[in-house]
């Protein structure tokens, strides 16, 4: 996923800093080319293709794009998918040896400083941390990527244009197995630049194990080796001025160095050899002459050469005498002929140089030894080449002609590979195609290295021949032969202008990156690179078995003169390129972006000049020769079908004609694109730039619909799981739920069995099963009653009607209900209610079932009185002082003669009834005389008190009318004790007006209630029938 997104940022990326394939520049124009570089390098993005091809431009700054995860996102991604990189190009080689089964190589050129190295040293560990690995591949692997500090502590340098320069050149085969496990690995070294080691240009430094051993060894070590932890003390380091560079850390280099002898399994004592080796040099390099005699060498002081001889195994006398005297064997004897000091400090250097240069060797053997794969099986290869690359210096001699022949030759490789596979492509695939101008750097790789002819032989010659010859014959010979060659000229052949800038002792090439001057002084020497007989000899019985090994393998049956540096150096390389030939090559092209090793800094004219001697304009147009860009029928279609519906999500034919709808659909002209044998060709960038722009818009469409189509897959998914689900739950709920029913039935119908046995014998003897129904019964007939009870005494109708069964309990209970009710009720009143109930109950004693009105009455609340004592005038209560006021009443009186109606207040004392007339006392009627009282049996309010015609105070019977009859009565009855002196009459109340002298009231029912004196003289009272009974 997170491949994808890189992806897709890195794709969008395209437009916003620069182009990340250089064949899909619009204009192949230098300038152009510069300009996206430069845009690109502005970002940090310093890598760039063009086709396959990786171009790196030195960022001197640590990036942070060599960690785990960027490998992660590289490791089997398609080529062009991603943003350029080193691991892209390091995993498409990886991937193609798999698929193919073939052998590969990278081939890193560049000139010096320009981050070689540096790549292969990325590539390297892409490899190790990429590939499968067993616990046995991976201590192949460590001592592989170990390796590498050791050659290069041995074999780098600071120079002027490197810190960390490259003095010999490396090939390094990693070793596959058909799963893809590094399995082995072998080295294959050139050319080491020994000169360094006894003399360096100011500025420039020997090689760095010199410095390490000084710096970082222990105390006990340096005591060991004789040597003191000081650089300025050896003649070795200080030439050129400058043993110590901020840059570099010899202490902590020391220990990685240290570590990684370790992991490549170098065994104590091998390691003790090596460092004693090491300072032996050191030691030879103090070994001093005397200056005072020229002619006779003689040491200065033998202290260094002790040590040089205990260091080496060496006897001391005898290398004292190697070293000052040369040993002409004559007839029967050997003749000792002292050295000049010249010579001494010659064989002296020559020896220093010849045991650093073999040790390299031998280094590079003992690791080869260690990570050889000794399994038969068959393997397949990526080799690594990192070379020194093209340099020029102020001074540049016989080493930096070897480095600038080789990398002349690397580029005539890279040539020729080029062009033939592009030629081999477009051929394969049946393409027509244009041939594209270059310059061919053939002509001076002839220059060099032709038989006979080349300067090679010319100096192997000079080198051979008896007689003086020297540097400057050599010069001569030189332009004698190659007088009027384009690409080599010196002072005598310059013109006047060029004349200028050469020594007479120079020679000048033009190489395809650029002029460089050399200067013949040593040449000859460095090319014999002899040591003497005797000192070789000497080498050979060392006790230093590393010595030994190396000097005695060095002669192994060749008696004959050996074969000269340059010429050795020529077949290795020749070698070289016949074997690369054989295997597919992938290409870095390493670019400097400044002289002065700063980050951030581009500097143009450098660049434009690398650009353009390492050919990458040319390689671009050979990549656009007719077709910026190709694809395989597959990988075409497999990245745009989505742009075809014909072609998505699916095409079942072959990819060829996939491809073919594809771009009909897309509208592709004819001449736009070629159909080749395998791939499709597209002749300009933009068509590809609309295709892939079509692409970006559709990757969203089609993120969408898939976005949509998989939410709906999921959606749906998860839907038919809840519906599984649920239909189990609910198939599982229905088992349970009928089983539960089954048992209920069977349960019921055992029951129901029972329930009717029972029933059928309810009245037989008891059984379980009649006594359980009558049980039943019982308690159904309790449990209904219990919700069916009456709520009021009053409610004699809603009791349940019992089973028989149950008839005496039901009675039982009833009776104990009410009684409960009535208990409840009893409890539930206030004595003011109490009392007024008893009240009623008098009333009802009285009046029920005897007067019409009675029944309207009940619900009418008895008041303590009608009349308030405020509303009784003061006078009258003052009269009546002594009696205390039970109950007033406003009364209608109806006089005795004539009876007119006059409103009065009647007032009840607990001795009699006063009748009032506002302040006077009307009559006083002691319940004593209070003979009887009558009222009708119809709905009026007529009442009649009898007084006790014995009284002769009393002025007869008194009519009078109250709307609260039965209240007013009720009360008098109780107030006077005179319960059963009320009369309930029908028709007519005889009354006494006065002693002796008799009227009476009738009663009669009408229409409207009337009260009027009658023409007989009586009161006639018309009562309305009662409506309710
Ligand atoms: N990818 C990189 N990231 C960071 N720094 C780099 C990178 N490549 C090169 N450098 C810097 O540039 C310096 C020189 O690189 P390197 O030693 O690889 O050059 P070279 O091409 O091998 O030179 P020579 O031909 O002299 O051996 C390195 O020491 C390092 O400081
Ligand atoms: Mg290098």
């Amino acid at each position: 996923m997170q491949g994808q997104l890189d992806m897709e940022g890195a794709l969008t990326a395209r437009d916003r800093v620069g182009i990340q394939d250089f064949v899909l520049l619009e204009e192949t124009t230098e300038v152009a080319f510069i300009s996206n570089l430069k845009k690109r390098y502005s970002k940090d993005l310093i890598y760039t293709y063009i086709g396959t091809l990786l171009v790196s431009v030195n960022p001197y700054k640590e990036l942070d794009i060599y960690n785990k995860k960027q490998m992660d996102t590289y490791m089997g991604v398609n080529f062009f998918e991603l943003p350029p990189h080193i691991y892209a190009l390091a995993d498409n080689a990886y991937h193609t040896m798999l698929t193919e089964f073939n052998n590969h190589f990278i081939l890193i050129s560049g000139e010096s400083g320009a981050g070689k190295t540096e790549a292969s040293k990325k590539i390297l560990q892409f490899y190790a941390v990429s590939c499968p690995s067993t616990t046995l591949m991976s201590t192949v692997r460590d001592k592989m990527l170990m390796s590498n500090p050791v050659l290069e502590a041995f074999g780098n340098a600071k120079t002027l244009k490197n810190n960390n320069s490259s003095r010999f050149g490396k090939y390094m085969d990693i070793q596959f197995d058909s799963q893809g496990d590094a399995v082995g690995g072998h080295i294959l070294n050139y050319l080491l630049e020994k000169s360094r080691v006894v003399h360096q240009n100011h500025g420039e430094r020997n090689f760095h194990i010199f410095y390490q051993l000084v710096e970082g060894a222990s105390d006990n070590l340096l005591q060991q080796l004789g040597l003191e932890r000081d650089c300025q003390h050896y003649n070795y380091l200080t030439q050129g001025e400058c043993a110590t560079v901020p840059s570099i850390n010899d202490k902590n280099d020391w220990k990685s160095v240290k570590n990684a002898l370790q992991v490549i399994e170098f065994d104590e004592i091998n390691t003790k050899y090596l460092f004693e080796v090491v300072a032996s040099v050191l030691h030879l390099g103090n070994v001093q002459f005397d200056t005072g005699n020229k002619d006779q060498a003689l040491l200065n002081d033998n202290t260094e050469l002790q040590w040089v001889s205990k260091l080496l195994g060496v006897d001391a006398q005898s290398l004292q005498e190697e070293l000052t005297f040369r040993k002409i064997e004559a007839k029967w004897e050997q003749v000792l002929s002292p050295f000049t000091t010249d010579h001494a400090i010659y064989a002296r250097d020559a020896l220093a140089k010849a045991i650093y240069g073999q040790t390299f060797t031998w280094l590079v053997h003992r690791i080869n030894e260690s990570t050889e794969n000794k399994d038969a099986s068959q393997k397949t290869v990526i080799g690594l080449l990192d070379i020194y690359g093209f340099e020029v210096f102020y001074v540049n001699s016989f080493e930096q002609f070897c480095i600038n022949y080789c990398n002349e030759k690397l580029q005539q490789l890279f040539i020729q590979l080029t062009l033939k596979a592009e030629q081999e492509e477009y051929e394969a695939e049946g393409i027509e195609w244009e041939t594209v101008q270059f310059f061919n750097n053939k002509i001076i790789c002839d220059l060099v290295e032709e038989k006979h002819r080349g300067i090679i032989s010319l100096l192997d010659e000079e080198c051979l021949r008896p007689g003086d010859a020297t540097d400057l014959t050599f010069l001569e010979r030189l332009e004698e032969k190659m007088g009027n060659h384009p690409h080599f000229v010196t002072h005598r052949l310059a013109d006047i202008n060029t004349r200028r800038t050469l020594e007479r002792g120079d020679f000048r090439l033009l190489h395809y990156a650029g002029e460089v001057t050399y200067c013949v002084v040593g040449f000859l020497d460095k090319n014999n690179d002899l040591l003497y007989r005797n000192i070789k000899d000497l080498m050979c019985q060392s006790k230093n078995a590393i010595v030994s090994e190396c000097f005695s393998n060095m002669d192994r049956g060749n008696k004959r003169r050996p074969e000269t540096v340059a010429t050795q150096f020529k077949s290795s390389l020749l070698k070289l390129t016949e074997m690369l030939v054989a295997k597919q090559a992938w290409y870095i092209r390493c670019l400097k972006s400044n002289e002065s090793k700063q980050p951030g800094q581009f500097d143009e004219a450098l660049i434009r000049h690398q650009v353009k001697y390492l050919g990458l304009m040319e390689h671009l147009r050979v990549r656009r020769a007719g077709f910026a860009y190709r694809r395989k029928y597959e990988d075409f279609l497999k990245r745009y079908k989505p742009l075809c519906p014909a072609t998505w999500p699916h095409w079942r034919g072959f990819p060829s004609d996939g491809v073919e709808v594809l771009v009909q659909h897309l509208g592709y002209l004819p001449d736009e694109y070629k159909m080749g044998r395998t791939k499709i060709f597209i002749r300009h960038p933009r068509t590809l730039y609309a295709t892939e722009d079509a692409y970006e818009r559709c990757k969203h469409e089609l993120a969408t619909r898939l976005q949509a189509k998989y939410k709906g897959y999921k959606a749906k998914g998860e839907f038919r799981k809840q519906k599984e689900a649920a239909t189990k739950i609910e198939s599982c709920w229905r088992g349970t739920q009928a089983r539960k029913e089954r048992e209920k039935r069977e349960w019921a119908i055992k029951v129901i069995k029972k329930f009717i046995n029972g029933y059928l014998n309810r009245g037989e003897a008891k059984t379980t099963d009649n006594s359980e129904y009558l049980a039943f019964v019982r308690q159904g007939y309790l449990n209904r009653l219990r919700g069916n009870l009456p709520k009021t005494v009053l409610d004699k109708t809603t009791w349940l009607t019992p089973p028989s069964v149950v008839k005496e309990t039901s009675e039982i209970l009833r009776k104990l209900h009410y009684r409960l009710m009535v208990r409840k009720y009893v409890r539930g009143l206030t004595p003011q209610r109490k009392a007024q109930l008893q009240m009623k109950l008098v009333t009802s004693t009285i009046f029920k079932g005897n007067k019409d009105s009675y029944p309207q009455s009940v619900p009418q609340p008895f008041l303590d009185t009608r009349i308030s004592d405020q509303e009784i005038n003061p006078k009258v209560l003052q009269m009546i002082r002594n009696e205390r006021i039970k109950y007033s009443v406003p009364v209608i009186k109806y006089d005795r003669n004539g009876f007119k109606p006059r409103p009065r207040q009647l007032i009840l004392t607990q001795t009699a009834a006063y009748l009032i007339e506002e302040s006077k006392v009307k009559q006083r009627l002691p319940y004593t005389s209070l003979k009887g009282i009558s009222v009708s049996n119809l709905t009026d309010g007529i009442i009649v008190l009898h007084n006790s015609s014995e009284n002769p105070k009393q002025k007869g019977d008194l009519v009078i009318q109250c709307d609260h009859l039965y209240e007013f009565l009720t009360k008098l009855c109780i107030i006077a004790n005179k319960q059963n002196a009320v009369q309930i009459v029908q028709g007519s109340i005889k009354i006494e007006i006065q002693a002796g002298k008799e009227s009476a009231v009738n009663f009669s029912t009408g229409q409207e209630p009337m009260v009027y004196k009658a023409k007989n003289g009586h009161l006639t009272v018309v009562a309305t029938r009662a409506r309710v009974r």
